[in-house]
Formats: C-alpha cells, structure tokens, sequence
C-alpha cells in the first residue's frame, strides 16, 4: 500500500488549510489535522489542490522530430505543469493516422508515465485532406484512440468532414478542427491586420477561422457528430459559438483557447521575433477580450495549450522561415492565474472547470477531471497562488526552448503533481 500525505492544502482554494491523505491512488481522508504514517509527506503551506490538469492540445514531435521534444520530455513539461493527461497531437512523423503510430505514441506514454498521454489519430491519411484515415482501427486499437485532428492543417473538404463526423458518431469519436479555410491563408504570415501590413508580411485574416467554425457547426448539427474547435482565436468566432450553442441543435460542439491567445496580441510583431509565430496569429486586443469573456462564460469550453516545440534552427530564423508555434505547458497555469483569476474572471473552480473537468468531460476520461474529494482518483495540481517566477526557456523541461513568455514575470506556480497518487512532479523537479 503507498500513501502519500499532502499537509495543508486548500482544495479549490476554499476555506482553511486541510491534510489530504492519499491510499493506493485515491483520495482516502480530507481532514483538518490527519496523522498517518505515509511514504511521502509533503508540507504544502496552504496550496491550492485542483484537478491535475487535461491538456487537449500538446504536440509531443515524436516520432520524427526528437530534436524538439520527445514523449520522455514532453511529459516532463507536462508534469511540472500541473498536467495529469494530455492529448498527443497527429502531425509527427509519420503521420499518427494508423494503429502502429498511435499504438507507439501510446506505449511510450506508458513507458515514461509521468502523464497519461493519448494519442489523437490524424481524420485524413498523411493529414492530405482527402482520404479519411482508419478511424475505426485506431479506435480498436490498444491505444483506444476517440480523438482525431489533422490539426496543422484544416479538414478543409466539408463533405470529408461530414463523413468524419458521422462516422465517429458510432463509438463516440470527436473531431478536432483545426479552423483555417486554406483558400485565404496563401502564403499567411500574421494576423491580417494594420501590424502586418506595416511589416509586409501576408494577412491571415479572422474569416478564414469563423467561416470553418460556422460550416462545421452546421456540419456536426446535421450529422449529430462530435465537433471540438481547436485554438479559437477571434472574437467573431466566439459569437458564433455562441449563437451555435444557444440553438442546442442535435451533435455537439466544444472549444478550446490557448494561454496565449488569452494573453497576447499582434503588437509582439513589432519584435519581428518569430518566437510569436504561431498558427492561428496572435489577433488584437479586441479578440483577447472577447476570448477572456468566452471562457469565462462557458462559450469556450476549456484552455488548451497548443505546445509546439521548435528546433532552435526552426525559430532562429527569419519570419517568414520560421515555423509556427510555442511552448504552453509548464506556463499554462500562469498565464490563466494572469489572465483569468487576476482579472476577476475565474475562481479556482473555474480553473479546475476550464483546465481539467470540461477537457476530461470532451475527451471521456472518465477517471481525469474528477472532485477534490474521497473516494476520487488522485489526479491531482497543487498550485502556490501567491508564487511569482520568472520565465527562462532554457530552464523548462521541453528540449526546445521557444517560450513567447522569455523574462516574464508571472502570477502563480505548480507545485506538486499527482498522477494515480504517484507524486510526478514537486517544487520544480521531476519524480521517476
Ligand atoms: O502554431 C502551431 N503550431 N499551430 C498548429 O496548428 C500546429 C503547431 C505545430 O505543429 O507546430
């Protein structure tokens, strides 16, 4: 039997401290003053415990880009930040849209275990858009695949997308859109828009994401499919979900927003730095405000990182060379503490809401995003609120370094990880 005991935490950030004992993987006592002998005792000084967090959106580049991160480092990021579970996006190479891929991605999860790591299957074979991938056999495979993405690139074809999301309707798949309507992206370097435009550099304008989500709602209320939206990033899209969700029409339609797009604006262009190279760009100050109100009210379901670790090679370069994306997952808390808790927007129910439950809840985890209580698996974030650190890419687990957030002061630290009980992370280290 291994027990671990959490001395003074304050579950949800609510009420005075209390110990939490933990048995063999679950949450066995929540008490004011627990004595038990335990293997581990950790003295936590009023921590906040939520949920371990459920990341909808990591890319962990292996297999094929071990250069810049691996399942192994991955999970190390994602431990130490507060991640009990996170979905392995599908543009690796290969391409993850068959059973061997995924049943790999899957293994080695297994093998690292600081993170439960499910692998999202690609929806079209090789992410070419056009041929849709043996859902069904990633489905049945041993890593039990329910979410599949191209993301990366769009399901652009909308009868491709049609047929994705009737035919997961039959064991409950959902389909992660990434909403980027390609005939307007040609060549689409930054947020179309006057800080583009100053810099030369081509436009990827709002209605190449909105015109996607709209289709594809109407797409998953005509098929009764599943339909998750990946990275939402502009305020147009969030009233269209918001309107969607008013209708309650058949199917169902969930969305995810990063930390950045919460945070940051296409003013970062002015550095010319490609670290904020990211698909979708950052949008404006309008679109953050928007986004900030969506999540808060539920419009927007929960907050994914969208962790794309870069070789040096890939973002040392000029903008136009440089690939998109940026780490997430060892900031992610900080940036909704900065963003969401800081601006009266969530409490720490609605970041155990938007980080764990309703990302468990899309994904059908049924022992992730579970109550702080007795009897519930010890999937379990245990967060300083009151910590304040300083952002320093070399330092964080990622084998690749490309943090928008370099030098940053930010609100609000992970300090203890659980994963079934098992401590997988603590002040700042990783545990084997
Ligand atoms: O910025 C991004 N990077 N957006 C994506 O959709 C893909 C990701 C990546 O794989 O690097």
């Amino acid at each position: 039997m291994s027990r671990v005991l959490l001395k003074q935490v304050r579950p949800y950030g609510e009420g005075d401290p209390v110990d939490l004992l933990v048995e063999n993987g679950l949450v066995a006592d929540i008490a004011p003053e627990i004595d038990a002998d335990a293997d581990e005792l950790l003295h936590l000084g009023g921590a906040v415990v939520l949920p371990g967090f459920v990341d909808l959106h990591t890319h962990l580049r292996e297999p094929g880009r071990e250069d810049a991160e691996t399942i192994e480092t991955g999970s190390m990021a994602a431990a130490l930040g507060g991640y009990t579970a996170v979905f392995a996006m599908a543009n690796t190479d290969p391409v993850a849209d068959n059973a061997v891929v995924v049943e790999h991605v899957w293994r080695r999860g297994r093998e690292t275990g600081l993170v439960d790591v499910h692998p999202v299957g690609a929806v079209t074979v090789g992410l070419n858009g056009e041929q849709l991938a043996e859902l069904g056999t990633m489905a049945r495979s041993a890593a039990q695949v329910r979410v599949f993405s191209d993301d990366g690139r769009c399901v652009h074809d909308p009868l491709i997308m049609r047929r994705a999301l009737e035919y997961t309707r039959s064991f409950g798949g959902l389909i992660a859109q990434h909403a980027e309507e390609p005939r307007l992206t040609v060549r689409a370097q930054a947020h179309e828009g006057a800080n583009a435009a100053r810099l030369g550099l081509a436009g990827w304008p709002a209605a190449a994401e909105e015109s996607i989500v709209a289709r594809d709602c109407l797409l998953a209320g005509h098929t009764g499919g599943r339909l998750h939206i990946c990275h939402v990033s502009t305020a147009g899209t969030a009233e269209i979900l918001r309107w969607w969700k008013a209708r309650q029409e058949p199917g169902e339609v969930s969305a995810e927003v990063t930390p950045h797009h919460l945070l940051l604006t296409d003013e970062r262009l002015a550095t010319y730095d490609p670290v904020n190279k990211v698909n979708p760009p950052l949008r404006t100050e309008t679109d953050v405000r928007a986004l900030r109100q969506a999540l808060a009210d539920g419009t927007v379901d929960c907050v994914a990182t969208d962790h794309a670790p870069h070789a040096a090679q890939d973002k040392d370069c000029e903008w136009s060379a440089a690939r998109p994306g940026m780490l997430g997952l060892q900031t992610a808390l900080s940036i909704v503490v900065q963003t969401m808790v800081r601006a009266g927007l969530l409490d720490w129910r609605g970041v155990a809401r938007v980080m764990s439950e309703r990302p468990a809840e899309i994904a059908g985890l049924a022992d992730q995003g579970r109550p702080v209580a007795v009897g519930e698996p010890a999937n379990l974030a245990v967060v300083d609120p009151d910590a304040v650190w300083t952002v320093r890419g070399a330092e964080l687990a990622s084998l690749a370094s490309n943090s928008p957030y370099e030098g940053m002061r930010l609100p609000g630290r992970v300090v203890a990880t659980l994963l079934r009980g098992r401590v997988t992370a603590h002040e700042g280290k990783v545990r084997r």
